[in-house]
């Protein structure tokens, strides 16, 4: 009896300091990437509740142009809902009804990964930061209209005031930036082959866009970190980028943020060593930009295991202690969960030996961090019982293909002339759309995606003229050497002279689309060259027997999913799934399968779990919210205590983002972006939809 009542006097106390120091849920707005500046995607509209969830139904829509990766998390604030269209002009849109308010088109071409804005305000003074491609805009949020005293009438260069001139190269802030008083802390997206820009993280003023401060995320000599870096490294290395987008806690003034690998991708010699702060969750100063502590989740990285997601703060209960914790999710599906002002894991992290590489010139780090706690929430070594079982034929020929495959575990390097396994694959894992986290009961919440990728290596040298050589070395990753592509993800472009015309062509090479980040730096003659080696298939230098070297000596021979003779996964299922992980104790509360293909559900196969994309969110009466299914295209409402499916409607279009939940005019919306560019065999459209309770 005494003891009861003693633990849930302390259970009280502990809920007591978790309701009176967390930074709060979201309200009636959604003024935040990700609903909160702790990044927990979570809000406390209660209108919606698992009694009447069933009810829900589509209040408006607002249809867009075509192709386009709908990724935007928009904003909401007093009942205006903030924007991308898939070429990415700013909308502002009518929260209730989703009437249009104005569109400001930048004039600049771009297209492509939009994640979302960011909002501040002082006062009356309001500001709403918008970025296209390299540019970002502080725009006025009641017109639209650039606000002239920021930057440059408006906007600031990016690829300005960077550690190395970036001025040709590819940058785009395709996750919006984080604001700590009056600066807005930004990362952007780089290419991921050489040329490359370096992934400084930086500070403007929001007011007069002036740089406040950098940090190098790849050191120069003398700063901290150097050492593990080649001497000159700093010169000519790029990435290792804050891509994913930040969280900050105010109360400390510390900014978070998780950083990708270095360039080259997969190929590493260039810069052999551990390449701190690549691959790295950095608490830094929010005043200065000073690093506190970083925490690296794969050293050298050479198999693109970016940090992929935004981290969430929380207050967790830990071993009978209160810890104010980060917690970041990998793409290889490991949760990282450190205690926020020392960096220290409050779970054990155990450094593990891994598999070198055979690559000439390349050093594969000896060791790596895996986490123990909580389990990862991805499988991580693929076995021949782990292969598809769907049907006799289907295994039988997942089991010949595997078996011509390199498979040594999650840390295996590519190898020369051979497919390694990458399980989970190269889009996690964890991805870009976040976790939500009830911030009162410490729990996380996250989706993955559960499948099989390969990829290898090939060398680099290329017989050929400018154009192919161009080719090769930009553009053969992901379309192929032989330019046949790995469609539908990856299309090829044989005849894409048929198509496209060279203009259109230059667009897609400037400006990118979708997975396809743009190439800023091919200009002139080599554009020249390889424009007509895509169009006519010839380059005419081709008879001169040219033989040129592409900056990398191996390359990489592409981004291929595992999948069976049929079109799915060539792995066991669940192929996707949605985790409910308590970080107090690093216990799963539940996990289930998320998605289905409707065709192989009409058949009886229900319940496979797919490819899914886009975070969930959370609302105080207990709902969590996701769409991210890539093929049944649904958005779903579960119960957040036991997992339990209340309430799914059919998108449109897959609803491949992280949905917002506000209130307009005294009704709840969940609202979502919706757009079937990741299925392509599916009729393309893009869409905002938002649902409500009928009135
Ligand atoms: C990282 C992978 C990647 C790289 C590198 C890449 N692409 Fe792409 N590319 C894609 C993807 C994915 C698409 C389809 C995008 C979509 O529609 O969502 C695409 C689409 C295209 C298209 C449009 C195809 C069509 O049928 O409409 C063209 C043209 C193209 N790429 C050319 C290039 C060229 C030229 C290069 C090299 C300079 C290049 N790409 C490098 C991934 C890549």
């Amino acid at each position: 009896m005494r003891r009861a009542l003693r633990l849930s006097l302390a259970f009280f106390a502990f809920a007591f300091a978790i309701a009176t120091t967390c930074a709060l849920a979201a309200g009636s707005d959604w003024a935040i990437y990700g609903g909160t500046s702790d990044g927990n995607r979570h809000s406390s509209l209660t209108q919606i509740t698992k009694a009447n969830v069933g009810k829900l139904a589509q209040a408006w829509s607002f249809p867009m142009e075509a192709s386009g990766d709908a990724q935007t998390h928009p904003l909401a604030i007093d009942g205006v809902i903030y924007a991308y269209t898939p070429s990415l002009k700013v909308v502002a849109l009518d929260g209730a009804s989703g009437k249009q308010i104005w569109q400001f088109d930048s004039g600049v071409a771009g297209r492509g990964a939009q994640r979302g804005l960011t909002w501040w305000s002082a006062g009356k003074e309001k500001r709403l930061f918008a970025s296209v491609m390299h540019f970002l805009y502080a725009l006025d949020p009641a017109t639209g209209k650039p606000i002239e005293s920021f930057g440059e009438n408006g906007r600031i260069d990016m690829r300005q005031n960077l550690s190395r001139d970036s001025a040709e190269l590819y940058v785009s802030l395709t996750t919006p930036g984080v604001i700590y008083r009056d600066t807005i802390i930004t990362g952007f997206r780089t290419a991921e082959s050489a040329p490359a820009a370096p992934g400084d993280i930086r500070a403007f003023d929001v007011r007069t866009g002036k740089l406040r401060w950098a940090f190098r995320t790849i050191p120069k000599p003398g700063d901290g970190g150097y050492e593990s870096w080649p001497p000159d490294a700093w010169k000519s290395v790029g990435g290792a980028n804050a891509w994913a987008g930040m969280v900050v806690d105010h109360k400390r003034g510390i900014v978070f943020a998780p950083t990708g690998s270095a360039v080259d991708d997969f190929y590493g010699a260039q810069r052999l060593g551990n390449n701190f702060y690549a691959n790295s969750l950095l608490a830094l100063d929010a005043n200065t930009g000073k690093r506190l502590w970083h925490f690296q989740g794969v050293r050298h990285d050479i198999f693109d295991r970016d940090f992929p997601s935004p981290p969430v703060l929380m207050r967790l209960r830990h071993q009978g202690r209160i810890v104010d914790a980060v917690a970041q999710p990998t793409k290889q599906g490991f949760l990282f969960v450190l205690d926020r002002v020392t960096g220290k894991p409050l779970f054990p992290v155990e450094d593990m030996p891994v598999p070198p590489s055979n690559v000439p010139g390349e050093t594969a780090a000896s060791s790596q961090p895996m986490s123990r706690k909580p389990a990862p929430f991805a499988r991580q070594h693929l076995t021949e019982d782990m292969l598809t079982n769907r049907t006799p034929q289907a295994n039988a020929w997942a089991l010949s293909q595997f078996r011509t495959f390199h498979n040594d575990g999650p840390f295996a390097p590519m190898r020369l002339g051979q497919q390694t396994v990458a399980f989970p694959g190269f889009d996690g894992g964890a991805e870009w759309g976040g976790s939500a986290a009830d911030p009162a009961r410490g729990i996380l919440y996250i989706n993955a995606n559960d499948i099989a990728w390969t990829g290898g290596l090939s060398d680099a040298a290329t017989a050929g003229g400018p154009g192919a050589i161009a080719y090769q070395a930009n553009c053969a990753v992901c379309h192929g050497q032989d330019r046949s592509g790995a469609p539908p993800a990856f299309p090829g472009l044989i005849d894409i002279g048929k198509r496209l015309n060279a203009q259109q062509i230059t667009e897609v090479i400037h400006t990118g689309r979708g997975r396809m980040p743009g190439f800023a730096n091919l200009q002139g003659d080599t554009l020249k060259a390889l424009l007509e080696f895509l169009i006519t298939g010839k380059d005419d230098a081709q008879q001169r027997e040219v033989t040129g070297n592409a900056p990398s000596k191996y390359r990489f021979t592409g981004y291929r999913k595992f999948l069976d003779p049929d079109g799915y996964p060539a792995v066991a299922q669940p192929w996707g799934t949605l985790n409910a992980i308590d970080l107090n104790t690093g216990e799963y509360l539940w996990k289930i399968a998320l998605g289905e293909y409707p065709e192989l559900a009409a058949q009886g196969l229900t319940n496979t779990g797919s490819e899914n994309y886009g975070g969930p969110i959370l609302t105080q009466s207990g709902l969590l919210f996701i769409g991210a299914t890539v093929y049944d295209k649904k958005l779903r409402a579960f119960d957040a205590g036991n997992g339990k499916l209340l309430w799914q409607a059919t998108l449109p279009f897959a609803g491949t983002a992280t949905p917002i939940t506000y209130s307009a005019g005294g009704q709840q919306f969940v609202l979502i972006h919706t757009s079937n560019a990741r299925d392509k065999k599916a009729p393309q459209g893009s869409a905002y939809v938002a649902f409500a309770l009928p009135r």
